[in-house]
């Protein structure tokens, strides 16, 4: 078990969605005069939200501020602000070499209308060095929130602190009932539990370093860290656990994975509702299409896992909806939750790899034992979610049919952000070995039905399979969603702030 999180020194957004703050914006930010930048950063610190609100009820100080506010860094920002080369070469190589790197690209399926060359943001050249994200609101988003953030964003980023906005994005204010994404399935469910902050007894616990840096991780070990020579202003950083003449810059910091991802809400509906028919136990009618759309996703639109509800939607308990294993339910072979669905294949649980039907793996669904032992490998490549959907909802009621047939074409989408403390392992390992992965668990040709299907890498696939007796098929998956801006970040801590502030 890991020792406890320094809450005082780690950005309040790693350790909460802020669900109580309905309203966000993200502004994508480029330094434009250091030492400006310097010294706006050192304003700022004070400002920033960070974990330590956690530690206490809510009837008692430190609060949450009505204002939470969260930095993070590009590579190319960390240069600026003058980080020394061997500090810099101690980040991960993804984040150094950058998320519109065409190899990269090529690896996480980001072609065609999703190339790089083709974003908003995030372009390869275009400059980007940092992300200010603001949260607001209490119980429900009034326009007197957006002014807040307005004038906030504005107090910040004038002439005089060196930094201007490249661009803002704006999130759909989340409705904290419905908690929908915007093909109409509720979002937000599954994230795991950090080993320094959980409560004896909670479920789903992964060490705190599989997320922060200068924790120990799921394999026993620190991630690595970017170091800076001791003396001078590095002195108020922790001290490196391996060289007493170096400074961990990256304890209590994490990356932030920031993916825009648009969505193509009736191409989806149109889909189902058409591949359908070609399934013979589909149920008729519209029921039909949600049954089918809920097997892509493996939960049902109100969130209930198909592993505990195989036939219609649960009743909607939000402490179990994340309580379950696939095999645990008799759900080892996908009968219920289909192998290749987008949350089994995002996080596979104890599901037998890499090959579930494989009698040597499959061993019996009842030994502990085993189920632990997969469960443990799983969450080697476990993500902490983040995101906010962007856009108005194409109806506001999330109503199949109506979503189907709308002619609305505006934009809408996910801001996707996620927090790891390994690139490698956890975000483009889920992204590019599981859901781009049309081989994935034994699988022929089916990539993740919502992210991946028709990439050019490893190879164009588009097919879904439904397991089960007898196995049924749909082909021709289209995209349905698009990369249309992102970039890689690290989030420092306090004191990683405070050091670049006096660089
Ligand atoms: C527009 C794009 C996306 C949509 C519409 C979407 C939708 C969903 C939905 C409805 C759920 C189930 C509810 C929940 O557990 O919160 C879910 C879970 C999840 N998604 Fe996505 N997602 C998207 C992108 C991504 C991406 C890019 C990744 C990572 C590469 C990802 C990883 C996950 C993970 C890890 C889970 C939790 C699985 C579990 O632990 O059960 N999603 N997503």
């Amino acid at each position: 078990m890991n020792h406890k999180l320094d809450l005082e020194e780690i950005q309040g957004l790693i350790l909460s969605g802020y669900g109580e703050r309905p309203v966000a914006r993200y502004a994508l930010f480029e330094i434009v005069d250091v030492a400006r930048a310097r010294a706006w950063l050192k304003a700022l610190l004070p400002k920033l939200q960070f974990s330590n609100y956690r530690k206490t009820g809510r009837g008692a100080p430190p609060y949450l501020n009505k204002l939470c506010l969260n930095i993070a860094f590009s590579y190319d920002g960390l240069t600026k602000l003058g980080l020394p080369q061997v500090t810099l070469s101690g980040f991960s190589p993804p984040f150094q070499e950058g998320l519109a790197d065409p190899n990269r690209a090529r690896r996480l399926g980001d072609d065609g209308e999703s190339a790089p060359e083709r974003w908003t943001w995030g372009a390869p050249g275009q400059p980007l060095h940092g992300v200010l994200a603001v949260f607001a609101g209490e119980e429900d988003a009034d326009p007197e929130e957006w002014r807040l953030i307005g004038e906030c964003l504005d107090e910040h980023f004038c002439p005089d602190n060196g930094v201007r906005t490249l661009s803002v994005l704006d999130t759909m204010p989340a409705d904290r009932k419905l908690r929908k994404e915007h093909f109409g399935f509720r979002d937000g469910i599954a994230n795991p539990r950090l080993s320094g902050i959980a409560r004896p007894g909670s479920d789903d616990v992964v060490e705190s370093g599989e997320f922060i840096l200068g924790y120990k991780n799921g394999y026993g070990h620190y991630p690595l860290s970017p170091e800076v020579p001791a003396g001078g202003a590095a002195d108020a950083l922790p001290v490196s656990l391996e060289r007493a003449e170096r400074r961990d810059f990256g304890k209590n910091g994490s990356y932030l994975v920031f993916r825009q991802l648009q969505q193509h809400v009736q191409k989806f509906w149109q889909y189902v509702h058409a591949a359908k028919a070609g399934v013979p136990d589909a149920p008729p009618g519209p029921l039909g299409s949600e049954w089918l759309a809920a097997k892509f996703v493996g939960r049902w639109p109100n969130g209930t896992p198909l592993t505990r509800y195989p036939g219609e939607p649960g009743p909607e308990k939000h402490d179990e909806d994340n309580r379950f294993l696939f095999g645990q339910h008799g759900d080892s072979f996908g009968a219920r939750c289909p192998i290749g669905s987008h949350i089994r294949r995002t996080n596979p649980r104890d599901t037998a790899l890499p090959i579930p039907h494989d009698p040597e793996l499959s061993g019996t669904p009842e030994d502990h034992k085993v189920r632990e032992t997969r469960l443990k490998l799983s969450n080697l490549h476990r993500l902490l979610r983040r995101g906010r959907s962007y856009g108005e909802p194409v109806d506001p009621s999330y109503d199949p049919e109506r979503m189907r047939t709308s002619e609305d074409q505006s934009e809408r989408g996910l801001h996707f952000l996620c927090f790891n403390a390994n690139l490698n392992r956890q975000f483009e390992f889920v992204q590019s070995n599981w859901s781009q992965n049309p081989t994935f668990a034994g699988l022929s040709s089916d990539p993740d039905p919502l992210l991946s299907t028709k990439r050019q890498f490893p190879f164009d696939a588009s097919d879904f399979t439904i397991q089960g007796c007898p196995v049924r098929r749909v082909h021709d998956v289209p995209r349905v969603v698009e990369v249309r801006g992102g970039a890689y970040f690290f989030m420092p801590s306090r004191a990683g702030i405070k050091y670049l502030s006096e660089l």
